[in-house]
């Protein structure tokens, strides 16, 4: 019964707009959950600001600003490149629509050869701009590469954005027959709900100067590998390591003693695995940690790619 609630709500938002692109970690599926842990604050409107500060594909954003009044959103992520996007949609989606149809076009009127060719000709272009490109400045080039990104996200394999020790793109090429390349209603509706957001690449704590009593904030950084085959940190250059979880609990403990902010923090249980590891539990033992039931593909023979349980932690 809780689970049919569940699915209705998320039914609910079939014309709004969604994630424009597939992330590691994307919380499209466990939003049904998450939004049972929501503050009680948002839904009675005494929320002004809302920030997700590792936004990746955005799913709890998109679902927060478009179901609640919220003033003004505000989204980080370490990834440039990601980040790029978010802005050029927010700014210029028609040339993207524009760019991006044509990738469309080019490649799905061509056989199986032709389109592997088009695949990792754009991925090698993609990559080899990257030295030198200035992600901070909308420009012509900003848009392409962009349109580059989002060609890259829906043809290849298992739509993921996945780097190499190097920050090189490398994941395959999928075997998608017909993907959608340029979802242009989608991208418009996206750009339309971004009007509202600040989009900054950085660090977490960018936006401390905004944060107060009257934000509500979500953190979903890179989670904790569950065990010690699953090295699930399928977006670490930089790695997020545990002592990035210590540092991040401290932040989280700044959010709510210093700002007074509703925080609400997603990362993965270690006890699916084993019953005896409480490092979630020590870092956030003075707030409410609740475990949200997961059907996740994780990279771990002990769970089988069973139903496993996912940490969200609240300080409400
Ligand atoms: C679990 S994913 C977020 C998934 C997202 N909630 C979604 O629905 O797609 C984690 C994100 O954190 C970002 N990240 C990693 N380290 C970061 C840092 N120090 N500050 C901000 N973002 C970071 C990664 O680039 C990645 O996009």
């Amino acid at each position: 019964m809780k689970q049919l609630r569940e699915s209705k709500i998320v039914k609910q938002n079939k014309n709004l707009a969604k994630p424009f692109l597939k992330w590691v970690g994307g919380k499209t599926q466990l939003l049904g959950q998450l939004q049972q842990f929501y503050p009680p604050e948002l839904k009675a409107g005494k929320i002004d600001k809302y920030f997700e500060l590792f936004v990746g594909g955005g799913a709890v954003f998109f679902d927060i600003i478009q179901r609640f009044s919220i003033k003004t959103a505000f989204i980080a992520d370490i990834n440039q490149d990601l980040i790029l996007a978010y802005k050029v949609i927010r700014d210029r989606p028609q040339n993207l629509i524009e760019i991006l149809s044509k990738l469309q076009e080019g490649y799905l009127s061509s056989n199986l050869e032709e389109r592997a060719n088009i695949f990792y000709q754009v991925r090698g272009n993609y990559n080899q701009q990257r030295i030198d490109f200035d992600n901070q400045n909308l420009s012509q080039e900003s848009i392409k590469r962009v349109a580059l990104i989002i060609f890259l996200n829906k043809t290849c394999f298992n739509g993921l954005y996945r780097t190499n020790k190097e920050g090189d793109f490398n994941v395959p090429m999928g075997r998608y027959k017909n993907p959608t390349i340029c979802n242009s209603d989608n991208i418009l509706k996206v750009s339309h709900v971004l009007q509202k957001a600040t989009i900054l690449s950085g660090n977490y704590d960018i936006y401390n100067q905004f944060i107060d009593d009257k934000s509500f904030i979500y953190l979903d950084p890179p989670y904790r590998p569950i065990s010690q085959t699953s090295s699930f940190t399928a977006y670490a250059k930089s790695g997020f390591n545990d002592a990035s979880q210590i540092k991040l609990s401290q932040y989280y403990k700044y959010l709510d003693e210093e700002c007074q902010a509703k925080v609400m923090l997603s990362n993965s249980d270690p006890q699916n695995t084993d019953s005896q590891d409480v490092f979630f539990d020590n870092l956030y033992s003075q707030y409410n940690i609740h475990r949200v039931t997961a059907s996740r593909m994780v990279n771990s023979k002990a769970m089988n790619r069973g139903k496993i349980t996912e940490l969200l932690i609240t300080n409400y």
